[in-house]
């Protein structure tokens, strides 16, 4: 049964208690929140201020996907925040083993997120120190834009990895998740599902997140 990790990027911003609301009764599990730099990503979303009110909408877990540049500078805002994980990506850290080190250190749990021409291997020497990988399925920036279908090969080799290495890491998909290639990507190794226009754009989200939630490896 996997992980499903509503994105709020695709929430309506002008009826977020609702959107809360909404997600508290469902089995979600996370609340995925997506922050853009506009220099990193050719897009600009929210920053500590909003994740704090999120934090205080719920009491699920707050996974932060931070795509800006020189993380470092903001990492403890955002566990100040409420971020009960942040992920980083590969491609912003020069330092990545320090980066890490140091979101562990502020007591929240770290990820890596890996764009799509980033091959899996790159996390090979830090594989063991990190919870969490997230696969970008996506060129990340902006919610509803299609899967690309090469992930399901990462996913296998990601797997592999963090079999072979006796890392405790879960894998992450983010972009394009749908109802429809949920169970490939499941198959393939994937322990939590970001889902955002699949879930907000939905006429019956709470059931649709059930219908996540439900997806089993084939
Ligand atoms: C993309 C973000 C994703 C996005 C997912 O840059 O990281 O989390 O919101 O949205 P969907 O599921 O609509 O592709
Ligand atoms: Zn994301």
């Amino acid at each position: 049964m996997p992980l499903v990790a509503p994105s709020l990027l695709s929430a309506n911003f002008l009826q977020l208690q609702k959107d809360c609301d909404m997600l508290n009764s469902s089995e979600a599990d996370w609340y995925h929140l997506d922050v853009m730099d506009g220099r990193f990503v050719p897009n600009i979303s929210f920053g500590p201020m909003l994740i704090n009110f999120f934090r205080k909408a719920t009491t699920k877990t707050c996974d932060v996907h931070l795509m800006i540049e020189e993380p470092e500078r903001y990492a403890q805002a955002f566990q100040e925040a409420g971020a009960d994980i942040i992920t980083i990506h590969a491609e912003a850290c020069t330092h990545l083993h320090r980066n890490i080190q140091q979101i562990r250190s502020l007591g929240v749990k770290a990820g890596v997120a890996l764009n799509p021409h980033t091959p899996v291997h790159v996390l090979s020497e830090i594989i063991r120190d990190i919870d969490l990988v997230c696969l970008m399925s996506v060129n990340p920036g902006f919610g509803g834009q299609q899967f690309i279908p090469h992930t399901l090969v990462k996913i296998r080799e990601l797997k592999e990895l963090i079999n072979s290495s006796g890392s405790a890491a879960l894998i992450e998909i983010d972009g394009g998740v749908t109802l429809e290639n949920a169970p490939s990507i499941v198959s393939a190794g994937a322990d939590v599902l970001v889902a955002g226009n699949t879930v907000f754009k939905a006429t019956d989200p709470v059931a649709t997140i059930a219908q996540l939630k439900k997806v089993v490896a084939r």
